[in-house]
């Protein structure tokens, strides 16, 4: 396996489950150390243990704690090359906005975005110091167009404007800023949710060009290219990793993309 990470730190913030532990593996395997943060600090051990890495509990919706911790990661390894930002919380209720609880706009907005926000605050002003690094943070392809994800959605469209922003910020200090969107992304909270019949009315596969869901190392191979230097000429953009999905949006309206041979 290439060593991209050619034993550069990166920081993984959600990295304890989902999409940034499948991240973890994938770094790990391309050379990388890794510094796992998850406010579940027994998942975060669990991967850091397998792995090699160091685990921290923190919520990101803590700015003062999550500026400690990049001290402490610092203080412990060496400062991060890396900062890929995989926290989420996600919207259960598709009531009508009318309905919709303010309890739940404040927990989806302060989770998925200003725990981004904070992560930047408390990385990014070190990397452009140092005049490298590279942020990825984990949008959405919610946050690409209307659903009835009245503030998750909202709140992943903001990321994407964020990382342009800093992009813009640190871009000239060396440091690379980039959003991933992925698509309905198979890892174990969406599969259980399938498995028990919520969430999604039929196959989200059916909505995608490759009819199928994205599985979470598709996710971490992709954020893993973003990080390395082979993607040295990127940044302030949203990529997304949605199995085509924001592609072909436009094929639903006539019964769906074409079937195999028609
Ligand atoms: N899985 C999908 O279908 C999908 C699709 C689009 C976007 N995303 C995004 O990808 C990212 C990862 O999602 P996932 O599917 O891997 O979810 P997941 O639930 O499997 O993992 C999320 C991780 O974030 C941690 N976390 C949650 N709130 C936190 C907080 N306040 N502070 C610190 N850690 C916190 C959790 O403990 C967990 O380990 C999220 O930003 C999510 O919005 C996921």
């Amino acid at each position: 396996m290439e060593d991209t990470g050619k034993g550069r730190l990166a920081v993984i913030i959600g990295g304890g489950n989902g999409i940034g532990a499948a991240t973890a593996q994938v770094l790990s395997e391309r050379g990388w150390k890794l510094a796992i943060v998850d406010r579940d600090l027994d998942n975060a051990q669990r991967v850091a243990s397998e792995l090699g890495g160091r685990a921290w509990h923190c919520d990101v919706t803590d700015s003062g704690v999550m500026t400690g911790i990049a001290r402490e990661i610092a203080a412990t390894y060496a400062p991060p090359h890396g900062l890929v930002v995989s926290s989420g919380t996600f919207q259960d209720s598709t009531v009508p906005v009318a309905e919709a609880s303010h309890d739940d706009w404040d927990r989806l907005i302060n989770v998925n975005l200003a725990g981004v926000y904070h992560a930047a605050q408390a990385f990014g002003p070190g990397m452009a110091e140092r005049g490298q690094g590279a942020i990825v943070n984990i949008a959405s392809t919610a946050g690409m167009g209307g659903s009835p994800l009245f503030a998750y959605g909202p709140a992943k469209a903001a990321v994407i404007n964020l990382t342009e922003c800093l992009a813009g910020e640190w871009g000239r200090s060396g440091v690379r800023v980039n959003a991933v969107s992925p698509g309905v992304t198979l890892v174990p909270r969406v599969r259980a949710r399938m498995q028990a019949g919520a969430r999604y009315r039929g196959n989200p596969g059916d909505s995608m060009a490759l009819g199928r869901a994205v599985e979470p190392p598709e996710v971490g191979e992709t954020i893993e290219f973003l990080l390395s230097d082979r993607a040295s000429a990127i940044t302030g953009v949203n990529l997304p990793v949605d199995a085509g999905w924001a592609a072909v949006r436009g094929w639903m309206m006539y019964g769906g993309t074409r079937p195999v041979g028609a």
